[in-house]
């Protein structure tokens, strides 16, 4: 049998030390009390299948805060690396003094089901609508529900296979953003039986 290595551990401060996350862009507002806006939020993640769901955690302070807490519809878009400079902006300014969809040279087009625009860009964009909010602490945690799904049709093959993997997508870990590597396996290799090859 092989010796296991050993692997010696340290205590470390407890923190939101969980890695790697995605980065998307958020698009919310787009109705005539509040002007279209994109905020950028690594604390998102899927949270339920039936119905789908998933949450984003948003820091009160935010302009995009005071956006979804009134209107309760948020799209977020999932990005390529082609727009990695934009995740970064929109993470850093505030929609309260400038236009991001201009200054980051993004185009909103019009969502499916809700008010505020998708990013166009973006290969992915969920349009979901707000069912819960959780005062957390420092942030909010907004649950919502994917009302609506748009894809680029480029990453549509002939069979209908939806190949997000073409996308080019990003990750972003401890404070910096990554492109995916490379392909190690998909869901339930572990168990699979390996096809042996006919030999001729
Ligand atoms: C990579 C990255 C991830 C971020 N994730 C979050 C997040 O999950 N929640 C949050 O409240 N702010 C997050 N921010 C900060 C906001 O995007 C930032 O404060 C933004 O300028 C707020 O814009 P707004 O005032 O127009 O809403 C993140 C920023 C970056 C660059």
């Amino acid at each position: 049998m092989a010796k296991r290595e050993s692997i010696e551990k340290r205590s470390w401060k407890p923190g939101n030390v969980l890695s790697p996350v995605p980065a998307v862009l958020v698009s919310c507002g787009g109705t005539v009390e509040w002007k279209p806006n994109l905020i950028t939020i690594a604390w998102v993640g899927n949270v339920c299948s039936e119905p789908p769901m998933l949450s984003i955690s948003v820091r009160p302070e935010r302009y995009s805060h005071e956006i979804i807490r009134t209107t309760r519809e948020f799209v977020a878009n999932v990005p390529s690396l082609r727009q990695t400079k934009a995740v970064d902006w929109c993470g850093v300014v505030s929609g309260r003094s400038l236009d991001k969809f201009a200054g980051a040279g993004l185009t909103p087009a019009p969502a499916q089901k809700v008010n505020c625009p998708i990013v166009l860009e973006c290969p992915l964009n969920i349009e979901c609508r707000v069912r819960k909010t959780l005062e957390l602490g420092s942030h909010t945690l907004f649950v919502a529900e994917v009302v609506a799904v748009q894809v680029s049709s480029a990453l549509i093959d002939a069979k209908g296979r939806l190949c997000l993997e073409k996308s080019g997508l990003l990750a972003f870990a401890h404070g910096e953003y990554f492109a995916l590597g490379r392909r190690l396996g998909r869901f339930g290799f572990s168990v699979r039986k390996r096809t042996r090859r006919l030999s001729r």
